[in-house]
């Protein structure tokens, strides 16, 4: 079968950010569908048959499929999707299978200039909403928050000619596997977290404390201890302008401090942190998050950033200020808090040591860090 058949990652986010893809029929298990799907910032109809109904079996649906819309298929690793274009192709209508599927989909970043002075960067992990930031001053860069592939954060250094000084993670990851060990490793710097979060780790690290303030070249980075989603979680203001939470705040609702199992401890603290820690702080703050609930949560730059005004003006955990409630509030916003986010946790202690394949399989589907949307 040739390349008539298919369309490219990169020739397909291209037709998506252009609000070109207007019919995406995905042919993975129900179950798979649920976990996440290609979004985009525009609406699009999205149809879900799994493979083993569709596959050999097109002419069966050739009811519900457009026949004035070009098709594009999306399978788990693009093969399926490529041959049932084909099928299609034959029967009459326009049809593309989405090369590597949703495998490849889950692996696609793409990097956003936040700032010139110091220079900061976001690369984004499109299929799972995982922000790393890359801040560069004078030749000097730190990392918060790397994701397991680093070529981009690579990237993004090497275009300043500048070296690693230090990789932060701002909690010990539960969705995703951290990329910071090995970036740090690569760099020869040190990696940093808050030991509470790192109890039990099987590797070496330099303890994140609250309070302690790092030279970036001309720039000054402040680490607040911000805890609620994790009880070690650290947030960096760099030049009292740009808060990177981690995912204590996000761009619609605040980090969940449900997924240790210890909700109204970790409510107490996330209530503490919002009220008091942050209330320090000017509305003209800009916040960058480590992980978005949803593409659209990216402003027309590709960054997810906003001012901390906006959080508290429209986001409701802001607006509750009585503990007692905003437990209750928390409480009433619980959701799916994944088995295997115990694994990745074990992971990123160095506790587990896992293949490529198996660390695929634990990252399957969007982040759910987040408590569920909650805007004023
Ligand atoms: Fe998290």
């Amino acid at each position: 079968m040739g390349d008539a058949f298919e369309i490219s990652l990169a020739d397909f986010k291209l037709r998506l950010d252009r609000n070109e893809i207007e019919f995406i029929l995905d042919l993975r298990l129900e179950d798979e569908f649920q976990s996440w799907r290609i979004e985009g910032n525009n609406d699009f109809e999205i149809l879900n048959i799994p493979q083993l109904d569709f596959v050999g079996e097109e002419e069966k649906y050739l009811d519900r499929l457009p026949k004035d819309k070009v098709i594009y298929l999306v399978c788990a690793h693009g093969d399926a999707s490529k041959y049932s274009a084909e099928v299609l192709c034959g029967l009459g209508f326009k049809a593309k299978g989405l090369t590597g599927g949703m495998d490849g989909w889950s692996f696609l970043y793409e990097t956003s200039q936040a700032s010139d002075m110091p220079v900061i960067y976001q690369t984004y992990r499109v299929a799972k909403g995982c922000v790393s930031g890359v801040i560069i001053s004078d030749g000097e860069a730190v990392v918060i928050d790397a994701v397991r592939h680093l070529d981009q954060i690579k990237a993004v250094v090497d275009k300043h000619n500048a070296k690693i000084k230090y990789v932060f993670d701002t909690h010990l990851q539960a969705d995703h596997i951290s990329g910071g060990l090995e970036l740090a490793r690569f760099a020869g710097c040190d990696y940093f977290i808050n030991p509470v979060d790192a109890v039990g780790a099987n590797y070496e690290f330099r303890e994140l404390e609250g309070g302690a303030e790092f030279e970036l070249g001309q720039s000054r980075i402040a680490a607040i201890h911000s805890p609620g989603h994790t009880p070690g979680s650290t947030s960096f203001l760099i030049n009292d302008k740009f808060l990177f939470v981690g995912d204590t705040i996000m761009r619609t609702t605040v980090g969940r401090p449900d997924l240790g199992g210890m909700v109204e401890a970790w409510a107490e603290l996330l209530f503490h942190t919002i009220h008091q820690t942050f209330s320090k702080y000017s509305d003209e703050t800009i916040i960058l998050p480590s992980h978005a609930a949803s593409v659209r949560e990216r402003d027309e730059n590709g960054l997810v950033c906003f001012s901390l005004g906006k959080a508290r003006k429209e986001l409701k955990l802001f607006s509750i200020t009585d503990p007692g409630e905003f437990l209750e509030y928390v409480k009433s916003t619980l959701h799916e808090n994944p088995d295997r986010y115990q694994d990745i946790r074990k992971v990123n202690l160095g506790l587990l040591q896992v293949e490529e394949e198996k660390k695929r399989e634990l990252e399957i589907g969007k982040n759910l860090c987040g408590m569920a949307s909650h805007q004023c």
